[in-house]
């Protein structure tokens, strides 16, 4: 386990704290998260952590991988050719961005668009597991091997830790909350296949909403 004492945590207080206060408190963790193994590689390149947008009462949470150079440039999730593809996912089930939240496992983009090294997924991990208990999605959707792995992990679910192609757009329930692993976005950029894959996919978390 990476420990928490590893990081210089600058706690802000807040009383009765809101999630927009909590979701706060974790920008700034992460801002000033120099014990990161990514954060030289972030000062070095002027990049931007990417800490996630979207609604703080999401019922859907996406969460990619690891920021990609135009995240990284602009601070903002899935802004670059992969949430472009993201973009046209949701639009075809008429799922609104705004409505939804999109967050990585990692918020440092790995040097060269490297995969995040399992050092740096459990540099990262406290983030998003405070993410996921402030939010309270009904349905978190990981996208890409290294998001759907951590998720089906953290909720016991190692058993079903396949290769994604086999666990794509499948739906695991642990009591009110469904985790669906996804293919990444990046991957359909030049496979038709994949797209198709991908619009199937959504149709599925459209129906888990209203299930
Ligand atoms: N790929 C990811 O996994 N996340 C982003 O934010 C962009 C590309």
């Amino acid at each position: 386990m990476f420990q928490n004492s590893k990081r210089m945590v600058k706690k802000l207080t807040f009383k009765n704290p809101s999630k927009r206060d909590l979701l706060k408190e974790i920008k700034e963790e992460v801002v000033n998260f120099k014990e990161s193994p990514l954060y030289n590689h972030r000062t070095d390149n002027k990049f931007f952590p990417v800490i996630g947008e979207g609604n703080h009462d999401a019922e859907i949470l996406f969460i990619g991988e690891a920021p990609g150079k135009r995240e990284a440039q602009t601070g903002r999730p899935f802004c670059g050719r992969a949430g472009k593809i993201l973009d046209e996912m949701l639009d075809s089930v008429e799922i609104k961005r705004e409505d939804v939240y999109i967050t990585n496992i990692v918020k440092d983009r790995p040097p060269e668009n490297r995969d995040p090294l399992p050092e740096e997924i459990e540099a990262y991990a406290d983030f998003i597991d405070r993410q996921i208990k402030i939010i309270q999605p009904k349905i978190i959707v990981g996208l890409g091997r290294f998001s759907s792995h951590y998720l089906l992990k953290k909720f016991n679910l190692e058993k079903e830790i396949k290769p994604i192609s086999s666990i794509h757009s499948k739906v695991f329930k642990i009591g009110n909350l469904k985790i669906i692993p996804f293919f990444h976005p990046a991957s359909a950029i030049y496979d038709q296949r994949k797209r198709d894959n991908l619009v199937d996919g959504f149709k599925i978390i459209k129906q888990e909403i209203y299930k």
